[in-house]
């Protein structure tokens, strides 16, 4: 048994999720969870609103709200969105509103400080003298030095991708007031990543095991390292600690270094919640903890270099991550998703539309794993028609309403003479079989829910191969034997939905009589012959409903227009 730490990138409080967000650093995350506290494995996950950092700040001030409401406002948001897709955290919290974050934050700073990663420069930086602020990040709009695209942000350019320094770029403003900044003098911190890769952690980020795109990501960032300012000159954020400021105020830490903190201290705030406040050191320092980041891709030099680096930084033996998914870009029908320009799905009224386990499934069976991927609208309903509808929400209907109506609604008799000739037809004989979780667990989504839904079409070859309907009056016991088959295998299709659709795994699991939590059974793996059956003969049904309803064309085309229209507003 492994003890894995699963984390999500913290979302930044400032503006509703979209889809590409769930598929990017969410869903995949939470069916990984749910796969592994199905196989009996220790899990934990964390996640929790970002809220620092110069988008939060200058979301704010254009609304004239305070940030820690600002903040509250989003954070409350984005949950709401993620208990609407059923995506389950271990622990919830903010980076502004977490007790344990600031203080985990500044020991971290301190350590980093005492151990000699820390620089401190005197240095030029751009200052509005009209706002009285220096210009972090995207407090200054102007053109990248990289590539020319001349809307690129003081931290990094949306084009080209490249982190900048806004000191080289040709041409720069304040984003508040549009007026031409000033350079003034200020001193700052920087994390010395050159001496932290030449002191371990170089060779340990060599030496691991990363997936093909995130070395293509990394490329050659590490040999061409520069330290990195870790403090800002701004008003909202972690403030550096006194003890180590050397009388330096008004400067907090940089959103960067403090946000991936929060997935310590939220895992502090989880132990000390639970009455075991030193719990958090198993999940953290003991060397058999396997950490996982969930993250989109442009999130990739962050956890794969920055962060891992502070930690071997701190020289206490830190877990540092076992593997990092992170997704490409997902798109919508063709184009990025842009919530300024209206090419987006508003999730809230979407899951009123639709039922969000269809959507989660559609997400992950589409996910970017190697590529960039697309929500396509004509897909989505492909995908709920043919795999959901007909192959599982049909299945389950035809199979129980014909044993509700002759066998008293319960499982029927399964005559032992029989069992062993069935099993060989349906495990043998009627299509090729998988073990979903097998593909989970090397992140395979997409696979995953194609060897779901072909679990489900072999039952669909079993019952018409086996014809109850036809044997019920010339040979009733052969027709119960084989309703008994088809019965417990909608069992098993709703444990292995589980981690997918979880709402729905638990409707067909009542439905054909399975008691309590679907959740809580467990795995069945690849059944084998004489030894999968979870029902026994005679288990009453539950209300038999069709799962899946169809998504029509007119329901397709009312979304595709709604894009449009909401584009042209
Ligand atoms: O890209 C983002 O949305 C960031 N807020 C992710 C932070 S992940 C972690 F480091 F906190
Ligand atoms: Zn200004």
């Amino acid at each position: 048994m492994t003890r894995t730490l699963v984390t999500s990138a913290l979302p930044y409080a400032n503006g509703p999720l979209h889809l590409g967000h769930l598929i990017g650093a969410y869903l995949p995350a939470d069916c990984y969870v749910r796969t592994l506290r199905a196989l009996g494995e220790e899990v934990l996950y964390v996640c929790g609103a970002d809220e620092h950092g110069v988008a939060i700040t200058i979301g704010a001030e254009q609304e004239g709200v305070p940030y820690p409401e600002y903040v509250a406002r989003w954070r409350h948001a984005i949950k709401d969105t993620f208990d609407a897709f059923g995506i389950a955290f271990d622990v919830w919290s903010g980076t502004s509103t977490c007790p344990e974050h600031a203080a985990t934050s500044q020991e971290f700073f301190r350590r980093l400080d005492m151990n000699g990663y820390l620089q401190k420069r005197a240095e030029e930086q751009l200052y509005c003298e009209r706002d009285a602020l220096f210009l972090a990040d995207r407090y200054i709009v102007g053109t990248c030095h990289e590539c020319g695209f001349e809307e690129a942000r003081g931290d990094e350019c949306p084009r080209c991708g490249k982190w900048l320094d806004p000191l080289r770029m040709p041409k720069v403003l304040c984003k508040v007031c549009g007026t031409a900044p000033v350079r003034r003098s200020t001193s700052h911190w920087y994390l010395d990543l050159p001496k932290l890769r030449d002191e371990g952690f170089g060779a340990w980020f060599e030496d691991h095991d990363w997936k093909p795109n995130v070395r293509a990501f990394i490329g050659n960032q590490l040999s061409e390292i520069r330290p990195r300012p870790i403090t800002r000159d701004m008003r909202w954020g972690v403030p550096v600690p006194l003890d180590r400021a050397d009388g330096e105020t008004g400067k907090v830490l940089y959103v960067w270094f403090d946000a991936p903190i929060g997935y310590v201290s939220f895992t502090q705030q989880w132990a000390r919640e639970r009455g075991q406040p030193e719990d958090w050191k198993r999940w953290w320092q003991r060397p058999d903890t396997r950490l996982v980041h969930f993250i989109g891709k442009d999130n990739i030099p962050f956890h794969c270099l920055v962060f891992p680096a502070m930690l071997h930084g701190l020289k206490q033996d830190w877990v540092l991550p076992w593997q990092v998914p992170a997704h490409e870009f997902y798109n919508l029908e063709g184009r990025k998703f842009s919530t300024s320009k209206n090419w987006t799905i508003p999730l809230e009224p979407l899951t009123r539309r639709f039922d969000p386990d269809l959507v989660r499934f559609y997400l992950l069976a589409s996910a970017p794993e190697t590529a960039d991927s697309e929500w396509r609208w004509d897909e989505f309903q492909r995908s709920v028609n043919t795999s959901l509808a007909d192959t599982i929400g049909n299945l389950a209907t035809r199979v129980l309403r014909f044993a509700a109506k002759h066998f008293d609604a319960r499982v029927p008799p399964l005559g032992a003479a029989l069992e062993r000739e069935l099993d060989h037809s349906l495990l043998e004989e009627c299509g090729p079989l998988a073990d979903p979780a097998r593909s989970v667990l090397d992140f395979r989504f997409r696979r995953a829910t194609e060897e779901l839904v072909a679990n489900g079409a072999a039952a669909n070859v079993f019952i018409d191969r086996h014809a109850p309907w036809a044997l019920r009056v010339k040979d009733p016991e052969r027709a119960a034997a084989v309703l008994n088959t088809a019965c417990n295998w909608i069992a098993l299709l709703a444990r292995w939905m589980g981690p997918f659709l979880p709402r729905k795994a638990q409707q067909i699991w009542s439905m054909v009589g399975g008691a309590g939590s679907v959740h809580a059974q467990p795995w069945p793996g690849l059944p084998q012959a004489g030894s999968w059956r979870p029902l026994a003969p005679g288990t009453p049904f539950g209300t038999i409903e069709g799962p899946f309803q169809k998504i029509t064309d007119e329901q397709v085309g009312a979304e595709r227009s709604h894009l449009r229209e909401g584009e042209r507003s």
